[in-house]
């Protein structure tokens, strides 16, 4: 497995193994767990090579103290990569992604799409996802990368990116990891205390009761958001930040048109922001 922290090195190592054949490229921000192990997985049957790259990029942070508090576990992520099979690893700092600073950084951005929900809620994350995959797609030069469906909105936005600026990477979605609780599976849940990760599968709990209900013919949305936000909220030491019920494929609320609805839904459990979401087939109203 190569490890690379230089941009030359990987572009060059990536250009060795697009050579033998096709690769693929699995964007993390290290701290890899089951899920991104998956993707690992996903990367392997479609290229022939697999990259991975494990970056905590600064520039989709909007707090502070969640970019000083993501964990960082370096050896036992390449030791985890190695254990895959991995050939190319690409670990660099942000001097080396963004030498003359973040804010002198040509930026992409993709309107629409992020600026709202998640995007909303999170000013410039969006803009900070797209330029770093941009110049990540720049430097592997990818047949495709792989992206979890837990960041629903993520997949959406990256889609639109490279539909938009006609990039020649095929974006493949992978599904959600769970734990046997049903909690699904994101470093920040080693930020979350023994008991805290106890309970948090409350989230995963009420995002499905939001689909049987929905899925049960209610299509009165506020009322069902709201009436989850209590139960949430009920119990001590969970926040809601956000829960919508949006169309699947335009991230919009839903309406009569909508074919595929998706639950998102962001949540504090002490000081540890979660997010989850679930996607379903809406059955067509009956006039
Ligand atoms: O999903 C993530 O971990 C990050 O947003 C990504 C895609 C690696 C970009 O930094």
């Amino acid at each position: 497995m190569i490890v690379a922290s230089e941009i030359q090195q990987a572009a060059s190592a990536a250009a060795d193994l697009r050579a033998a054949g096709t690769l693929a490229l699995v964007p993390t921000m290290g701290n890899l767990h089951e899920g991104h192990l998956t993707l690992v997985r996903a990367a392997r049957k479609n290229a022939r090579s697999v990259a991975v790259s494990i970056f905590v990029n600064p520039l989709q942070f909007n707090n502070p103290k969640d970019l000083e508090t993501y964990p960082r576990t370096l050896d036992a992520d390449l030791a985890k990569l190695e254990g895959e099979g991995v050939d190319l690893v690409f670990t660099p700092t942000a001097e080396i992604m963004y030498p003359e600073g973040m804010e002198n950084h040509t930026s992409v951005f993709v309107p629409g799409l992020s600026d709202m929900l998640e995007g909303a809620l999170r000013p410039g994350h969006f803009r900070g996802v797209t330029t770093v995959v941009s110049k990540l797609f720049n430097i592997f030069r990818p047949d495709c990368a792989m992206f979890g469906l837990k960041d629903f909105q993520q997949v959406a936005v990256l889609k639109k990116m490279v539909r938009d600026m006609a990039i020649g990477v095929k974006i493949i979605e992978v599904p959600i990891v769970r734990d046997q609780s049903g909690l699904a599976l994101s470093s920040r849940n080693s930020l979350l205390s023994e008991e805290e990760r106890r309970r948090a599968c409350l989230i995963s709990r009420e995002m499905n009761a939001i689909r049987e209900e929905i899925l049960s013919g209610n299509r009165d949305f506020a009322a069902v958001v709201s009436a989850a936000r209590a139960r949430i909220d009920g119990n001590e030491g969970f926040r809601t930040d956000a829960i919508d019920i949006v169309d699947a494929l335009t991230l919009k609320p839903v309406d009569e048109h909508t074919l595929r609805a998706a639950v998102l839904m962001a949540v504090y459990l002490g000081k540890v922001r979660l997010i989850d979401s679930v996607a379903f087939d809406l059955a067509p109203e009956r006039c």
